[in-house]
């Protein structure tokens, strides 16, 4: 059966990924939909477009949004509690008697801005901002609420040094597995602008919920700092407009002004975009980079997968060499600086 065997998948993914509450519940999951249980009926529904994109993400995130918003106080409560047992009877009672209910978001995207990437990002923004000596214009593509162009209102640290306002609501910690942290010296951002196909609003209430509802419940550093960059986003402005990368980064670089930067960034979006796109993509940022001066250097930081998951990658006009500047996970644990 296809489904029961990404489900078993995807709670493996969950496990590796340090969430055991969706790992056990997702398993469970997979169980009751190979019995042809509750969760079976819902989810092969063809409304429920079962064979599309992460459909145990689309169900753990339809089940949580009613949660989050007082829908369903006994899965709310056992995910306070980190009960498993709990929450999994609470699913699937909602499977059972309330089908409608989980099905009103079964098709939304999976939207999330992972705050915890900003542990190798700003690693790599201080590199760009020591190499360079310039403050930065931040212009990042497929940015979902834009949390990560406000990095440097984030505390990092390392074990071997920190950075950051200490008194930040978003603490990084436990992130740093191996090499100098770059974290020292200063960054001046002077421009914060980005683009997706999807944009979510954080200064709404609709868009704090969305974001909340893709988070695995367990991981309570991620809710947390979430909760945190969601509180600073209103202060510090970092508009996302509704718009593909590939026009957006054409457009956005038709100049490059002197005195500053231009760092154009992402974080786990290739992915999505089809191979001619990503193709579209480089030869736009290569063709801006010949134009690029040292008064107006041309940066892109790219975090996707690579190595054993991800890998941030420096390339930096004038010159065009592209670098490797750490590995790092998924979720930007992990990180290995090897710059
Ligand atoms: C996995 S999320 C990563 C979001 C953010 N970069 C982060 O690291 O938290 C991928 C994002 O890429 C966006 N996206 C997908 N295709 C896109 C495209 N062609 N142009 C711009 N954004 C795109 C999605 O809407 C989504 O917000």
């Amino acid at each position: 059966m296809k489904l029961a065997k990404r489900a078993r998948v995807q709670a493996q993914w969950c496990e590796r990924l340090g969430s055991p509450l969706y790992a056990d519940l997702i398993a469970r999951a997979a169980d009751d939909i190979a019995a042809e249980g509750p969760l079976h009926a819902l989810l092969m529904d063809p409304s429920a477009h079962p064979l599309k994109d992460l459909p145990m993400l689309r169900l753990m995130g339809s089940a949580h949004r009613l949660a989050l918003t007082g829908r369903a106080p006994e899965l709310a409560s056992s995910y306070a509690a980190g009960d498993a047992d709990a929450a999994w009877q609470a699913l699937l009672a909602l499977a059972r008697d309330r089908p409608d209910d989980l099905r009103e978001r079964l098709n939304a995207p999976v939207q999330t801005n992972e705050v915890m990437r900003c542990g190798p990002l700003a690693a790599g923004f201080l590199f760009v901002a020591r190499e360079t000596g310039l403050p930065l214009r931040l212009l990042e593509v497929g940015a979902s609420a834009g949390l990560n162009m406000r990095f440097d209102l984030y505390r990092y640290e390392t074990g071997r040094g920190a950075w950051g306002p200490p008194e930040s609501p978003v603490r990084l910690t436990g992130f740093w597995k191996d090499g100098d942290p770059p974290y020292d010296g200063d960054v001046a951002v002077i421009e914060r602008r980005g683009c997706d196909v999807e944009p979510v609003d954080p200064c709404t209430e609709e868009g704090r919920i969305t974001l909340l509802t893709y988070v695995w419940p367990d991981q309570r550093d991620r809710v947390a700092n979430l909760r945190g960059a969601l509180a600073l986003a209103p202060g510090v402005p970092a508009p996302v407009e509704r718009a593909g990368g590939v026009e957006w980064v054409e457009r956005e670089l038709a100049a490059l002004p002197a005195g500053a930067a231009t760092v154009v960034f992402h974080s786990i979006v290739m992915p999505y975009l089809p191979h001619e796109e990503q193709q579209a993509f480089a030869a736009a940022l290569t063709h801006a980079g010949e134009r690029a001066t040292a008064d107006a250097p041309l940066a892109w930081l790219s975090m996707e997968h690579g190595g054993e998951e991800c890998e941030l990658r420096l390339t930096l006009w004038p010159g065009g060499e592209q670098r490797l500047l750490a590995s790092c996970g998924f979720h930007g644990r992990n990180v290995v600086w090897v710059a």
